[in-house]
């Protein structure tokens, strides 16, 4: 189905100054990366994510949460960036300003070409100390599951934020704050399931943005966001960025 694009919401991305942009996992989810509250199969089928994806749960079974997470590095690593991914890195070349935060731990954005990404609940291709919660950019795979901090010898946890969890509080403020000086919001590939990342869209709403949701799916900010696109990321992101729709500021 051919997706519109109203001409006021081309208007206000192309007249904005700062865009602030927030995406989830169905941004991922035409490079075939699972999302989270809509998946039908594989390991997300058999195991809730709000049950594994927590302290206790690693602190219970710290191998079977390690390999999920390890599930997941291959899988994305095998995965590419799409056409999602890409036109918001031409959505950053174009805007003013702008800013990307996302809740994805994939890295899909920064590997298609994305320069200024806040991630806002880590990144699975990271690793830290289970104990003194320190980061371990690179550990030794020496069969040990979980493999063991180099410092003090306790078990290494991905470095995502689980449930339960603060988030870095440098991103979180970093991210209200692109939220409330935006012009343009988008909302995209995000069920607004989880806070605190759910309540930007309402923050930037609220300081008078333009939001944009990005969606195939209704959502509790569907029906307050200035403009809705009942369609997929990869789809509709490319329409928007268009050439001929969209000339750069200035
Ligand atoms: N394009 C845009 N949106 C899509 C697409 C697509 N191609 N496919 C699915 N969606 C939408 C779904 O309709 C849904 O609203 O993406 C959303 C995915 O929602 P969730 O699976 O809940 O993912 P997300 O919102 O990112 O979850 C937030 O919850 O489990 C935690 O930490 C995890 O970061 C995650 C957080």
């Amino acid at each position: 189905m051919e997706i519109a694009i109203p001409d006021a919401l081309l208007d206000a991305a192309r007249q904005a100054q700062h865009i602030a942009v927030l995406t989830g996992a169905g941004v991922s989810a035409e490079s075939g990366v699972p999302t989270f509250r809509d998946a039908q199969t594989g390991l997300w089928a058999k195991f809730n994510p709000q049950e594994l994806a927590t302290r206790e749960a690693f602190a219970r079974n710290p191998k079977m949460v390690w390999e999920w997470y390890a599930h997941r590095r291959a899988l994305v690593a095998q995965a590419a960036p799409n056409a999602g991914h890409y036109a918001l890195v031409e959505m950053e070349k174009r805007a003013p300003r702008f800013t990307l935060i996302t809740q994805n731990v994939d890295g899909l954005h920064a590997r298609a070409g994305s320069q200024n990404v806040i991630e806002l609940h880590g990144n699975l291709f990271r690793a830290k100390c289970f104990r003194e919660d320190v980061p371990v950019p690179n550990w030794v795979d020496d069969g040990q599951i979980p493999p063991r901090c180099p410092r003090c010898g306790s078990y290494l946890r991905p470095d995502v934020v689980w449930f339960g969890e603060a988030l870095p509080p440098r991103a979180l403020a970093a991210a209200f704050d692109a939220a409330r000086t935006c012009d343009v919001f988008f909302s995209i590939g995000t069920s607004g399931a989880v806070e605190p990342a759910a309540s930007l869209p309402f923050d930037a709403l609220r300081h008078g943005a333009t939001v944009i949701e990005v969606n195939p799916e209704e959502t509790p900010l569907s029906n307050r966001a200035t403009f809705t696109l009942r369609a997929a990321a990869g789809a509709a992101l490319p329409k928007i960025i268009a050439r001929e729709q969209w000339i750069k500021n200035g």
